[in-house]
């Protein structure tokens, strides 16, 4: 039977993560070095507090002072369109210097979608199964030709998808960006632990490790050396956007002007919720600190309150679109970041030592980007229209699933072409006009009925508006 090193032993033993040591003594060589590796790694303190986190009634925001965010709304006065305006000049200019990177999060697991493959290779396009990360990159490609700079892409991954997302790119030629420009980084992952706050075992030979959420972004740019890349280029300004929605516009020169003139080191974008009951987190002060607040933390009339507009006064509803500043990110980041952990509970597959798969009440435990905004001296909240910015893929069936995507797609689509006087298809059996446009044609209404190019080709199962140029 091999030695556990001693220091690795006492913080074993001294964390109530014994049990390890049963996975440890059936392991010879490599496979053992490799567990002693990676338990090592694990910063075993900080899993106790985790544990005792998970055990812990989850915080409600009940009894805080709850207050909806100010808006730039998307029905404007006359001065904000005016204000407007001026910013998307101030969003143009910063696009033109180059003084804004993107920053892709696709570290996610896509275990809801049912996905098994990095999930910016789903095929969303209503038409051609044009996937998420060609639809990100096609607007790259558009903001590039508009702008006539060098887009710098930082696509965040996990270790677990990581060679995989890599090698999509790969095959797939970067999509038409330059591959020197693309810049992956990994987020970091831990253990989950099981109800009484022990590491679980993916297998004998290694830990059930999962990503340590989207919050873990911020400090993953540092750490990859993305940061010290984006200052070598010029970049100020960050553009954050997540895999999952193929309308989000991350070269918006209104939302990058609102974020740079306020001077705000944070600030998002936000749709309208649908409803009152609608089960989605909406951006608001709590005690005074902008965050995200969860739908089962907003009290019943809060819910319902409406403003002078009658509108719902907490309808900020999030879509996770942010603009970062370059030096908050690293302001942040340059003691070490400390952002509140959330807990997830699922049930889970462990393994036993020998081997045994058993399914258990299981914590794996993520932060959140969004818990940075309270850190924002400043922040711009800008009200966008959600049939234009977000339509999401996360579930396989029903809301926000592949199919609820391709139509909304489709839908926004015909709209245009409806605007530009064009053919519209018949509704297809998937229940939506079967057009397609590729963004790299045409990213908004106006710019597809300015086109004097607009000739669709005929392919099996719709029309599709693109071109090279
Ligand atoms: C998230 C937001 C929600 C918002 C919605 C909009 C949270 C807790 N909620 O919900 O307020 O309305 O998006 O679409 O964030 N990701 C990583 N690494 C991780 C975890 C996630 O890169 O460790 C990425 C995923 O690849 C994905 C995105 O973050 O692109 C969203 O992650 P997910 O955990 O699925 O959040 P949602 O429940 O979709």
């Amino acid at each position: 039977m091999l030695e556990v090193p001693e220091e690795l032993g006492h913080a074993l033993s001294s964390t109530g993560q014994e049990h390890a040591f049963a996975y440890l003594e059936r392991l010879e060589g490599r496979a053992h070095a490799d567990l002693v590796r990676s338990l090592s790694q694990v910063d075993l303190a900080h899993m106790v507090e985790l544990g005792k986190l998970a055990r812990t009634p989850p915080a409600s925001s009940a009894g805080h002072d709850l207050a909806p965010p100010e808006l730039f709304p998307l029905k404007r006065t006359p001065q904000q369109e005016l204000a407007a305006g001026e910013a998307i000049a101030c969003g143009e200019e910063l696009f033109a210097a180059g003084k804004v990177g993107f920053v892709l999060v696709a570290g996610g697991q896509a275990s809801r979608l049912g996905y098994d493959a990095p999930k910016g290779d789903f095929p969303v396009g209503p038409v051609t199964g044009r996937t998420l990360f060609e639809y990100h990159a096609h607007r790259l490609l558009a903001a590039r030709r508009r702008y006539g700079m060098t887009p710098a892409w930082y696509v965040m991954t996990s270790p677990t998808n990581d060679a995989a997302t890599r090698e999509i790119f790969q095959q797939n030629r970067h999509y038409g960006v330059n591959p020197e420009d693309v810049f992956f980084f990994s987020q970091e992952m831990l253990p989950a632990l099981d109800a009484k706050g022990r590491i679980l075992f993916a297998t004998p030979e290694s830990l059930f490790l999962a990503p340590n959420g989207h919050g873990g972004s911020l400090l993953a740019l540092k750490r990859s050396g993305a940061l010290a890349d984006m200052r070598a280029r010029g970049i100020e300004e960050i553009s954050y956007f997540q895999v999952d929605n193929p309308l989000v516009r991350p070269a918006d020169p209104l939302f990058a002007g609102l974020h740079a003139q306020a001077g705000c080191g944070m600030s998002s974008k936000v749709v309208k919720k649908i409803a009152a009951e609608e089960k989605v987190g909406v951006l608001g002060r709590i005690d005074g600190r902008l965050g995200c607040i969860e739908y089962s933390d907003l009290p019943e009339d809060l819910k319902t309150a409406t403003d002078a507009q009658g509108l719902l006064s907490f309808r900020a509803g999030n879509i996770a679109v942010h603009m970062l500043r370059v030096d908050f990110v690293a302001e942040l980041t340059d003691e070490g970041l400390e952002l509140p952990w959330h807990v997830a509970r699922k049930r889970m597959s462990s393994a036993a030592p020998d081997g045994a798969i058993t399914e258990c009440d299981g914590f794996k435990f993520e932060t959140f980007v969004f818990d940075a905004l309270g850190r924002s001296p400043q922040s711009v909240t800008l009200e966008v229209d959600r049939t234009l910015e977000f339509s999401s893929v996360k579930n396989a069936e029903g809301t926000d699933s592949p199919k609820s995507c391709r139509a909304d797609l489709g839908n926004m689509f015909a709209r245009w072409v409806a605007a530009a006087g064009d053919e519209i298809p018949p509704v297809n059996e998937a229940g939506y006009p079967p057009i397609e446009i590729d963004p790299f044609f045409a990213e908004t209404q106006a710019e597809f009925v300015a086109r004097t190019d607009r000739k669709p080709l005929r392919r099996k199962g719709g029309l599709v508006y693109e071109s090279s140029e």
